[in-house]
């Protein structure tokens, strides 16, 4: 099922999606002790990072975990983990509970099996995956045509690490692990959260498209098993 929630500014929209995750989480915190949610990299989120750290939830109860990793130390500006952790500067549970991927002194390869134990510990379903989106169909660390990637779409684990191909967009950090496509699918709902004109037409095509290696996203959003909500704006 695919839910298309669309603004007319990036206002709105991180209003009404902190609102959609804050509904998420108490949801499952009304029904179970502890839930997890999965957060995307990237840009665009942070200002719902900010938000909802400011939420008033039983935090201790939530574990908020990373759902890929460009492999540099998290006090480098490039982290997404050095990223999420600024946003939840001022939230001492969410700065405790989070799970991130990076392993120093290790590659990616090499912290694969540390990442799959972290995981299976989470609290799953995940109340939410949220996820981004690239200009390239990249959602996560699932980079068109990278090594492994075939394998990130089938894979029962959790964690893949993959090298993604150079491009614009992937800058210099070609290291990465990231959540696979059924470590994603272990959520009670995902959302793709984007805004601009060109990923809209990325997302559009990606709706269709039949070559999922070519167009990562594409296998996310033609799945059956978990409802997609896309919030976007222009
Ligand atoms: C990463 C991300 C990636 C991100 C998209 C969108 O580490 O690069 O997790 O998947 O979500 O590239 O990024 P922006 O929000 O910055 O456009």
């Amino acid at each position: 099922m695919l839910y298309e929630h669309h603004f007319e500014s990036a206002q709105t929209l991180h209003e009404a999606l902190y609102r959609h995750c804050y509904a998420a989480l108490s949801d499952d915190l009304a029904q179970q002790e502890r839930v997890s949610m999965l957060l995307s990299g990237g840009s665009t989120p942070l200002p719902l990072y900010r938000m909802l750290a400011t939420a008033a939830l039983p935090w201790q109860r939530i574990t908020p975990a990373l759902v890929d990793e460009r492999w540099v130390p998290t006090d480098d500006p490039a982290s997404n983990e050095g990223k999420i952790r600024a946003c939840f500067a001022d939230n001492s549970a969410l700065q405790r509970n989070l799970v991130g991927m990076f392993v120093p002194d290790s590659s990616a390869l090499a912290a694969e099996h540390q990442c799959h134990q972290n995981y299976a510990a989470l609290p799953r379903p995940a109340s939410f995956c949220l996820l981004g989106l690239g200009p390239d169909g990249h959602t996560a660390s699932l980079f068109p045509n990278a090594e492994a990637l075939a394998a990130a779409f089938t894979s029962a684990k959790p964690c893949l690490a993959l090298q993604a191909r150079s491009s614009v967009v992937t800058g210099p950090h070609l290291e990465r692990m990231s959540l696979t496509l059924s470590g994603i699918l272990a959520s009670r709902q995902i959302i793709l959260l984007f805004s601009g004109a060109d990923k809209q037409r990325v997302y559009r095509q990606a709706l269709s498209a039949t070559n999922k290696l070519a167009l990562p996203v594409a296998a996310v959003l033609q799945q059956t098993e978990v409802p997609v909500h896309v919030f976007y704006c222009p």
